[in-house]
């Protein structure tokens, strides 16, 4: 594997590094695994590596940390761990999982100094974790009837699941909390509701539990949304980013890594009553079949939100319009969007989204003055960590602010995460051996009452793209 002998080099390079240096730059700094490095390793890595959670072992103390001393200090000094993709923008991300220059050093030092334990009193408490539902008991639990099973090896599995809710009065949903069954093979899961009932048929149809066809069924209900009639297959899936909850009936999603959030200030997503919920679930084959039961937790709001908010996804739909087709061997090829805010807005969430050969995602706002601010800045984009991110404060960004979104992708063998050996010809496909991508804002309109002028301009900027495609396969 490609990625482990980059691991296992920049190992090698560290070890060098520490030889060179005379073996033991930290004696005498005193830096000790119980005062120094405990407090780092719990407070930023345990949550993820302790029993049941997703990592693939333990990091709960001496002799955990001892035993894989030099590949904490290669991943924390790459930055591959903790897992965070956002680079440093201009606004600051709830949750954010970064370990500042001064704990990668302190961890560096204590792997050069030979890993001392110290002194086991001087330990500090293990943070408390929540096991179980990390947002405290839903509202509602739903679970899938059936397992879905996914086998030992082969290609990725797109399916999609309806869960009946049986909801007798509209609801407004402030959470929703993911629990995979088998985490070694959810890569993610987005969120739907569906008050028409087609979902359900379509499950029962199918002779595996849940229905297949990639995300046909979500690029259905864009397509009816955008008024895009006979585009359905050409209509893309919804994956990381939510485009936002009131569209087309989005409530959200799930990926590898990524935390149960409650909406900040309020905001809800409006789910129908007697809808089903429809999880569209991406399977990664582990090397064992899996059996994936998938439990979902629903948290209701009191009361109807008193504002609405709304997704800007750029380029919309995923890109199916913008005529990706990158020739293998490409070292940068890129895709590009901008909008133009038509009303003051203020953003409260952002995400992104391809496949495995994009390289960097960027969201630029250049605002009326002139200051260009970075949004979102992805510089190793990792399709194994598609977090949703939510910004610490709402983001003010006025009318006549320009947003440009500008994603590249290395489709060369040195590109390590390129899942085709040779580089193959890539296109615009929902399958993991295809691309696509985009980058969305999350917004609520400054003022209310302007929402409507947003969501036009953002329907006129998807036609327009469907128009050009249209314009260009003619
Ligand atoms: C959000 C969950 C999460 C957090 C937080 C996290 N890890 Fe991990 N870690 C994982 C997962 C999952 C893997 C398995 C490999 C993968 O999917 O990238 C992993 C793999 C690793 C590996 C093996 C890497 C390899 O290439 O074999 C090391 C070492 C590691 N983590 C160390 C750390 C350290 C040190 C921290 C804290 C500074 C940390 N992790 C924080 C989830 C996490």
């Amino acid at each position: 594997m490609k990625v482990r002998f980059l691991v296992s080099l920049s190992l090698l390079v560290a070890a060098l590094g520490v030889a060179f240096s005379g073996g033991k730059p930290a004696e005498g700094s005193g830096v000790n695994f119980s005062e120094n490095v405990a407090p780092i390793i719990f407070n930023n890595c345990t949550s993820c590596h302790r029993p049941g959670e997703a990592a693939p072992f333990t990091l709960m103390n001496y002799a955990d940390a001892k035993k894989r001393g030099k590949l904490l200090a290669t991943v924390v000094e790459s930055r591959q761990m903790p897992p965070w993709k956002a680079d440093k923008g201009d606004y600051e991300f709830k949750h954010e999982r970064r370990l500042t220059a001064a704990q990668i050093e302190t961890i560096k030092q204590w792997v050069a100094a030979g890993m001392p334990e110290g002194n086991p009193a001087k330990l500090p408490p293990m943070p408390k974790f929540q096991d179980g539902w990390q947002l405290g008991k839903p509202d509602l639990i739903v679970k899938m009837s059936e397992a879905f099973t996914i086998p030992a090896d082969g290609p990725d599995i797109y399916q999609n699941f309806a869960l009946p809710l049986n909801l007798t009065e509209d609801k407004w949903v402030r959470a929703i909390e993911f629990r995979p069954g088998a985490r070694t093979v959810v890569h993610h899961s987005l969120f739907f509701s569906d008050p028409t009932g087609d979902a359900r048929k379509l499950d029962a149809a199918d002779p595996q539990p849940g229905f297949s066809g990639g995300m046909a069924f979500t690029g259905q209900r864009f397509a009816a949304r955008f008024g895009l009639g006979g585009q359905n297959n050409d209509a893309a899936s919804n994956p990381g980013a939510s485009p936002g909850g009131n569209l087309g009936g989005s409530l959200g999603g799930w990926a590898v890594g990524a935390q149960a959030r409650v909406m900040p200030d309020g905001l809800a997503y409006f789910l129908p009553k007697g809808s089903d919920l429809v999880l569209a679930s991406h399977f990664h084959p582990s090397g064992k079949v899996e059996k994936e039961i998938s439990t979902v937790g629903i948290y209701f709001a009191d009361k109807a939100p008193t504002k609405s908010f709304t997704g800007i996804q750029l380029p919309p739909l995923f890109g199916v319009f913008e005529g990706l087709d990158i020739p293998a061997g490409a070292k940068e090829y890129t895709l590009e969007d901008s909008f133009v805010l038509p009303i003051d807005v203020k953003a409260f969430g952002a995400g992104a989204h391809a496949h495995y050969i994009a390289k960097t995602m960027h969201l630029m706002a250049t605002l009326p003055n002139g200051e260009k601010k970075k949004v979102l800045w992805i510089n190793d984009w990792d399709f194994a960590w598609q977090d949703q991110y939510q910004f610490k404060d709402f983001v003010a960004l006025p009318k006549g602010t320009r947003l440009d979104v500008k994603i590249t992708y290395d489709n060369t063998a040195d590109n390590p995460r390129n899942p085709s050996s040779p580089p193959r010809r890539v296109k615009w496909g929902e399958g993991s051996l295809d691309e696509m991508g985009s980058m969305s804002l999350l917004v609520t309109a400054a003022n209310e009452a302007e929402m409507p002028v947003l969501q036009t301009a953002i329907r006129n900027h998807v036609r327009s793209a469907f128009g050009k495609r249209r314009a260009a396969r003619r």
